[in-house]
């Protein structure tokens, strides 16, 4: 009965387990191990039997410990499904806020890719790789393209060099001894399922489940290639990663001259060839990072200021928000609902990320007992953990994140659109409404669906993702238009046919403006009749953190199904909690990189 034996007797994967210290948190490294399994898994997704056999960990262990993630929201169990949640991304968003080089240095680096029309990213060194913590990416000609979280295999890179020629004979004897490391799939916007895959003091890496990375290629001698930029102030990377790729890195350096991160421009041989790359256009980026580290000379509060870590959900309850809840209190409720399912070790070892953040970087163990509720004891014994697992360092008395913690899902999470984000708050939404959801965006005249769940009873209407209605004949359409500014509102329905799809279709420009300008003043609306007979929808719309309005969610129905007020009734609310549900889930996952609409 393996459910009911103490955690720390179940077993764990003796990779990670292997050389714990004593007073580690078993659980809390169980845990870690269930979530990389399902970061390294297809579509970040397990049935709970894979995810026993990739964690080594018994079944009713792994039950129990996917029942506690999906409590705190990191992932979601359908059926015998498990799969990665947005909310997760709040760990990683902790440490990106925390290190503040997104938030101060990435709006300089999205202009320098504006004013070159190059992909410009920011890299911090992690362990044998470079990890991204920013991107500004320019698709075009690349089939490679990084995602904040990404890591790469520094000895491949621009970067690398530049980190490396810092290194101490330490470091090179730790780098020489690193172990066999293989590095994770790097697949966005990409036409190539391309995984990177290095085995260690191989130079022709071909993983196996890698794709031959820059085939024939052999990797320079790192120590030759530190040399050069220590002497040169930048490195080059000639097609490591990739044939075609080339990238140029000079580093940043703050206030106190320490190396906090490496800029790079990307491209491609059929623009620039390597050398040509580091002629044309390093001028452009030595210029951009003097402008970095004038900003990072800046007294603080001369710094931009920067949102939470975390965007408190709209939900009422106290204790515990739709995404768990992040305070010892609100695990301690989850532990009384959810009984021996609830792991509180591991739901308070994961608590403890989230204590760090922009105005909090560095943090001694009593302030991360403070920030957590935890009692001192056991945010330490979560510390020890943490370190161990390298997702902390300890400087003296304080802590601060490693970026390390972005490999807990952040880059393929960051990789949802939108409509991915929304599909499973949409399908809870059927299962309650027993009608159909959709989600639609604004394009052109037309409102078009990027998400949609079906009830299961059969609609007269045919519509699927990348069907197009006219937005004014819709409820969506309605709150769409009714959130655009006015000039542009008016810009657009001014080209406007209004042509009657029903014979109560609105079809009188004055009418349709006092029914956007009620829209607005709602924060929902229903359309009945107008698009089809007998169908009546009810929409809402779903803001970014920033207050605007991206999409728009619906419940479509019969109209013999309920009355007006009954849908008004019963239904806006449902569908008010489950735009507030994509919501949140975006606000985390598009706190540091843009999420994609559609
Ligand atoms: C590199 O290969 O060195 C490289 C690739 C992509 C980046 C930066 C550097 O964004």
């Amino acid at each position: 009965m393996p459910a009911l034996r103490d955690e720390a007797a179940t077993e764990a994967p003796a990779a990670v387990a292997a050389e714990a210290p004593a007073e580690a948190v078993g659980p809390l490294l169980r845990g870690v191990a269930v979530l990389r399994a399902l970061t390294a898994a297809p579509q970040q997704s397990l049935t709970l039997g894979e995810l026993a056999r990739a964690t080594g960990l018994a079944r009713a262990t792994t039950d129990r410990i996917a029942a506690t993630l999906a409590r705190l929201g990191y992932l979601r169990v359908d059926g015998r499904t498990a799969t990665l949640a947005p909310a997760l991304m709040e760990v990683g968003n902790a440490y990106l806020a925390s290190v503040r080089l997104p938030d101060l240095l990435g709006p300089l680096a999205d202009r320098l890719a504006d004013t070159l029309d190059e992909s410009v990213s920011l890299a911090v060194p992690d362990g044998s790789g470079i990890r991204f913590v920013h991107q500004a990416t320019r698709r075009r000609t690349l089939s490679l393209s990084f995602r904040i979280g990404d890591l790469l295999p520094l000895e491949r890179t621009a970067p690398g060099p530049l980190f490396a020629a810092r290194w101490s004979e330490d470091d090179w004897t730790a780098w020489s001894a690193r172990g066999p490391e293989s590095f994770p799939a790097v697949p966005t916007g990409s036409t190539v399922p391309t995984v990177p895959t290095v085995p260690t003091g191989s130079t022709g890496p071909t993983g196996p489940t890698g794709r031959t990375v820059a085939a024939g290629t052999d990797v320079p001698d790192l120590r030759a290639r530190a040399e050069a930029a220590a002497r040169d102030g930048w490195a080059l990377d000639d097609q490591l990663i990739e044939s075609g790729l080339v990238a140029l890195a000079v580093p940043v350096h703050d206030a106190t001259g320490a190396l906090v991160c490496a800029v790079s421009v990307v491209s491609h041989t059929s623009r620039h060839s390597a050398p040509h790359l580091r002629e044309v256009l390093l001028p452009a980026l030595t210029a951009a990072r003097d402008e970095m580290e004038s900003v990072l000379r800046a007294p603080r509060e001369q710094h931009p200021a920067s949102s939470p870590t975390v965007t408190p959900t709209s939900t009422s309850s106290p204790a515990v928000s739709s995404t768990g809840g992040r305070s010892a209190a609100a695990a301690a409720v989850s532990k009384g609902e959810l009984g021996a399912d609830f792991i509180e070790s591991l739901a308070r070892g994961l608590l403890v990320p989230t204590a760090f953040g922009a105005d909090r970087p560095e943090l001694s163990l009593s302030a991360v007992a403070e920030a957590t509720g935890l009692a001192r004891a056991t945010a330490r014994r979560a510390l020890i953990t943490l370190e161990h697992l390298g997702y902390v360092t300890a400087t003296g008395r304080s802590f601060r994140l490693t970026p390390t913690v972005l490999e807990l899902g952040y880059a393929p999470l960051s990789g949802l659109t939108l409509a991915d984000l929304a599909a499973p708050h949409l399908a809870d939404l059927v299962a309650q409404v027993h009608d159909s959801a959709s989600m639609a965006v604004l394009d052109g005249h037309d409102i078009r669906y990027t998400a949609r769940v079906a009830a299961s009873r059969v609609m007269s209407v045919r519509i699927s993702v990348g069907t197009r209605f006219p937005a004014y004949a819709t409820a969506m359409g309605r709150v769409l238009l009714a959130a655009l500014p006015p000039g542009a509102r008016d810009a657009l329905l001014a080209g406007e046919d209004l042509r009657p799809l029903t014979a109560h279709t609105l079809t009188d420009p004055a009418a349709l403006t006092t029914a956007l300008a009620r829209t607005a003043t709602d924060g929902h609306t229903v359309v009945t009749d107008e698009l089809e007979e007998g169908l009546r929808s009810i929409a809402v719309p779903i803001h970014a953190a920033d207050g605007c309005v991206l999409a728009a969610v619906n419940v479509s129905m019969h109209t013999a199904r309920r009355s007006l007020a009954e849908c008004r009734a019963t239904v806006l609310p449902a569908l008010r909690a489950a735009a507030a549900r994509i919501e949140a889930d975006l606000a985390v996952s598009g706190r540091f990189a843009p999420t994609p609409v559609a």
